[in-house]
């Protein structure tokens, strides 16, 4: 099929494999991301690798039958077993272990609730790491997955799309508060809406509303949700992670920030849950259907698309497929 966009499917950096809950102790679960299969496993005590999938022995494919053994891996063909940093430790009837017998592991991030891996074209180690999200304030996770026809960076260009709240998603004003700001993988912007307060149980109140978006690589958004006019912050994350060249699987995460009462955070993270699940969709027939516009034609109602066009450059060391 020929490629929709002029840059790669897979960009460089930190992307989502799972939420940690997919992943018991013991389990083994093959993954499918950057047109590959990701064998995922959890040791009996909790530490969690992601490999490549064939043995270097005889090739079979670990999903399919590989054992957690305590810490190690083991392959069901021949019964090779493998320790958490890929090198064979053990050959069933054999007295030497060829050095070469490794496994290669994805470099990988346990945070917050998920899983993450480094990927990277060249095969490069990680120059940034996974950002640590403060939990303790805020209620539980409240998570959903979608898979979509289309790539990161389109999914993640919404953040500086403010035209598009008002048709597509029935907002009333928005606007641009803040420029953006870019620090080597993060690009943080500010978003000022006017929003009917209906979609989280607040009808007949026009919310004042400050989006503060940040996102860390093309795998990893965060926005900060102030409801300025009653107090209340909402935290939603997107989790971008390409499958093959065409759809990508979108995780997305929404906590609230407690109230004084525990009943009442629920209830409310569940209205801003259902609102986010309800708004995000809207952008799905856009994404699946669009053209690229590598030179779109802009008027002064547009946000700030070039500078984070030109920051997300800097995670492809491949010209596209
Ligand atoms: S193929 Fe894995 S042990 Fe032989
Ligand atoms: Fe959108």
């Amino acid at each position: 099929m020929e490629n929709r966009f002029p840059f790669s499917a897979y960009p460089n950096g930190w992307f989502a494999i799972g939420f940690s809950s997919d992943f018991k102790p013991g389990a083994v679960v093959t993954k499918h991301y950057f047109g590959q299969d990701l064998v995922v496993y959890r040791t009996l005590e909790g530490a969690l690798h992601a490999t490549e999938p064939h043995c270097p022995h005889l090739g079979a494919h670990l999903g399919f039958g590989g054992k957690v053994v305590d810490e190690r891996l083991r392959c069901p063909f021949h019964g090779w077993c493998f320790d958490g940093a890929g090198q064979c430790v053990e050959i069933p009837g054999a007295t030497r272990i060829p050095p070469k017998a490794t496994l290669r592991h994805w470099p990988l991030r346990e945070q917050n609730g998920m899983a993450f891996v480094h990927h990277h074209d060249g095969g490069e180690a990680p120059t940034w790491d996974v950002p640590v999200l403060p939990e303790v304030e805020w209620s539980v996770d409240r998570q959903v997955l979608w898979t979509v026809r289309t790539c990161p960076q389109e999914i993640n260009e919404n953040i500086v799309d403010s035209g598009h709240l008002v048709p597509l998603h029935r907002i009333a004003e928005a606007s641009v508060l803040r420029q953006p700001v870019e620090d080597g993988p993060t690009f943080n912007v500010a978003l000022q809406l006017l929003a009917d307060g209906g979609i989280v149980g607040m009808p007949g109140l026009m919310n004042d509303v400050v989006l503060d978006v940040t996102l860390h690589g093309l795998g990893h958004m965060v926005v900060q949700t102030d409801v300025r006019n009653v107090g209340v912050r909402a935290r939603q994350r997107v989790y971008c992670t390409p499958i093959d060249g065409e759809r990508t699987d979108i995780r997305g995460v929404v906590n609230l920030q407690r109230l004084p009462d525990d009943a009442a955070t629920e209830q409310a993270a569940e209205l801003f849950y259902q609102a986010y699940v309800t708004d995000f969709i809207q952008d799905f027939p856009i994404w699946e259907n669009k053209k690229y516009r590598d030179k779109p034609i802009l008027s002064s109602a547009d946000g700030p698309f070039m500078p984070y066009r030109k920051w997300c450059r800097q995670f492809y060391s491949l010209p596209a497929q």
